[in-house]
């Protein structure tokens, strides 16, 4: 994880880089840093805790320099105390290193480094990178180099083999002010062309307010940067001439408009980006028009899907959907196990990575592991087709996947993903229809299927829900944070769902967890009675989501179980004489069951919004988490 940003030109490097961090907070808040170079040496402040710690130093002491680098952290080795925040530095405190990946290796590194007498201050495996570009640098010094970006540039290029695992970092060296080198392998890094001055960074919302002009990395490349230009070089050595390209559809991240914090004006974004999802896939006169290749459709008899968090709930009811309106049997995969334990290889594949992202790493190493076992099958029928869904079409996950499905909802700045999720669902949706067009429209004999006119009816309703979905926002807005108090003490919540809700009450469960602190579970209804009832009495609310249509009674009948244990009954279903068992009910409005994931996640979202901002929580960057899990 982690945010990183370097800055080369004719004006302070400080406040930019600041702002650059600004931008990239999501990424990790542990701690953070910058060194920036002058001609009287390198400047280094360091803060733990989040960025106005790291501003509010920089103001009491300033960092002089018009070129510097600067990092954001989510803490992988070693704790989120300030010695273990980067910039790590060599051992004469003249040259800079951040870093944002793993070095695996870095142990015996380390230890190789000690037993030449290198001094470690801090617990970081970055901490390796600046004192072997340091040795390096030494053993070229020594034998008569002079220092010059180009001999920063070849030191580097010679450390880079000797690192094992997924890195992108900046360094700059206090010998040559007018410098930063930057490289990459399997971690995102991009550069921003300004006028006169460039700025490199882990992500497009550091560079939106710097530039439109924008030249990402590829993987294994290394660039060196000073006022004149950049070189940009392969992992070989090799120079590399590419164009730069235009940076689209990523908007300056906004700011809160009204609203305390960024994931409660994100969930009230959710009808936009369902208007702005049937205006683009919906047309008048098709069933469902999405940008894919007819090659995504052909010939598929499968479909396997690997995310992870939210996105892999996304994908449950996705594959429910692909089911029971296409016929296809789909599987839903965790990336972090599919990755060590993938099922046997079956012909006629469609492999879909989800991840709102685009650079989570255990999904694009997921995708890829399948991707290459794929390649190695001589028979066609094997071949890899993958298609990623992602609300960052120009991440790591674009560059990978041959087949991307932009979901378009904008840039999310609250680490709890709740806009993405619905975009994700949304993608789901037009995804199972196409297949089902595709099929025939009618009930497959394996099973599933609608009529094309039971589609059509689908497809209408899809149509009138951004109008239900924003009074839905409204109403449960007011419910969830009157309900909220009600929750001041809790230490456990019960979600329950059962078929196409099933995932949601997981959603419900996660969210709940992330922001609030509280211990939350999600379970199939039909399950609580195989063990979890154990846990409910008085203390323990259960949330109950229960839509008409093919599971309504029973989960109705399996909440009455819980009543019984004297749990506190809070229902997600329509006001009728049935669902007058609940102690409260966030009323649900009529609607296709297939559909009702798109509405039963709103309380959802909202209800873990409501009490987590009553507890006074850091609902935007909660403890411990990052927007964009770059590591295994
Ligand atoms: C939860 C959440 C995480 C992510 C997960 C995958 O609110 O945001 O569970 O869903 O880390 O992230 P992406 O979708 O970027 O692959």
């Amino acid at each position: 994880m982690c945010g990183i940003v370097a800055l080369i030109g004719s004006r302070e490097a400080a406040p930019q880089l600041l702002e650059g961090l600004r931008q990239l907070e999501y990424r990790g808040y542990d701690s953070a840093g910058i060194a920036t170079v002058d001609g009287a040496g390198l400047h280094c402040l360091k803060a733990e805790g989040k960025l106005v710690n790291l501003t509010a130093r920089f103001e009491e002491r300033g960092a002089p320099g018009q070129c510097g680098i600067g990092h954001t952290r989510w803490a992988t080795h070693g704790k989120p105390e300030e010695r273990n925040a980067h910039p790590h530095l060599d051992g004469s405190g003249q040259l800079a290193v951040v870093q944002n990946g793993i070095i695996e290796n870095h142990r015996s590194l380390r230890e190789e480094l000690q037993a030449e007498g290198v001094e470690f201050r801090s617990d970081t495996d970055t901490e390796v990178i600046p004192h072997l570009i340091a040795r390096r640098l030494r053993q070229r010094q020594a034998e008569g180099a002079k220092a010059s970006p180009a001999l920063l540039l070849e030191a580097l290029q010679q450390v880079l083999p000797l690192l094992h695992g997924a890195y992108a970092l900046a360094v700059v060296w206090a010998a040559v002010p007018g410098a930063v080198v930057v490289a990459r392998r399997q971690a995102p890094l991009l550069i921003g062309l300004g006028e006169g001055e460039f700025l490199c960074a882990s992500d497009t919302p550091a560079l939106a307010g710097f530039t439109r002009t924008i030249l990402p990395l590829e993987d294994g490349e290394v660039a060196l940067l000073t006022p004149l230009g950049i070189e940009l070089y392969d992992g070989q050595g090799a120079r590399v001439q590419r164009n730069p390209t235009l940076l689209v559809g990523t908007e300056h991240v906004a700011d809160k408009r009204s609203f305390r914090h960024f994931m409660h004006k994100e969930i009230h974004e959710q009808p936009e980006t369902v208007a702005l999802w049937v205006a683009r896939h919906l047309p008048e006169g098709a069933l469902v028009a999405l940008p894919l290749d007819e090659s995504v459709y052909e010939g598929v008899e499968r479909i396997q899907i690997l995310a992870c968090g939210t996105s892999r709930h996304a994908a449950q009811v996705g594959a429910h959907l692909l089911e029971q309106l296409a016929g296809l049997p789909t599987a839903v995969f965790y990336a972090s196990e599919f990755r060590y334990a993938p099922p046997p290889l079956e012909p006629h594949t469609l492999t879909i990575g989800v991840t709102q992202s685009g650079e989570t790493a255990d999904t694009l190493a997921a995708l890829a592991m399948e991707q290459d076992r794929r390649f190695l099958v001589a028979d066609p029928a094997y071949a890899p087709r993958l298609l990623g869904i992602t609300n960052r079409p120009e991440s790591s996950l674009g560059r990978l996947v041959p087949h991307l499905l932009d979901i378009g909802a904008g840039i999310e700045v609250g680490v709890a993903a709740t806009k993405t999720f619905l975009g994700q669902l949304l993608a789901f949706y037009g995804l199972a229809l196409a297949f089902a067009e595709r099929r025939g429209g009618t009930a497959h004999p394996l099973g599933g299927g609608r009529t094309p006119a039971q589609l059509r009816e689908l497809v209408e309703q899809l149509r009138a829900l951004p109008a239900v979905l924003q009074r839905l926002v409204d109403d449960h807005d007011r419910c969830c944070a009157e309900l909220a108090h009600l929750f001041a003490d809790t230490q456990d919540v019960i979600f329950l769902g059962r078929g196409i809700n099933y995932p949601i009450a997981m959603e419900g469960a996660l969210k709940l967890k992330e922001i609030s602190y509280i211990h939350a579970e999600g379970y199939p209804a039909g399950e609580m009675k195989h063990g979890p009832i154990a846990l409910l009495d008085a203390r323990v609310p259960v949330v109950s989501i229960a839509v008409p249509g093919t599971v309504f009674e029973k989960v109705l009948s399996n909440a009455q179980e819980a009543k019984a244990r004297d749990a506190q009954l809070i229902g997600v279903a329509p006001a009728c004489p049935d669902t007058e068992l609940f102690d409260v009910l966030l009323p649900l409005p009529e609607v296709d069951e297939l559909l009702s994931p798109l509405l039963t996640v709103i309380p959802m979202q909202l209800l873990s919004y409501h009490i987590a901002a009553h507890r006074g929580l850091d609902v935007d960057q909660p403890r411990n988490l990052a927007k964009s899990v770059t590591v295994e």
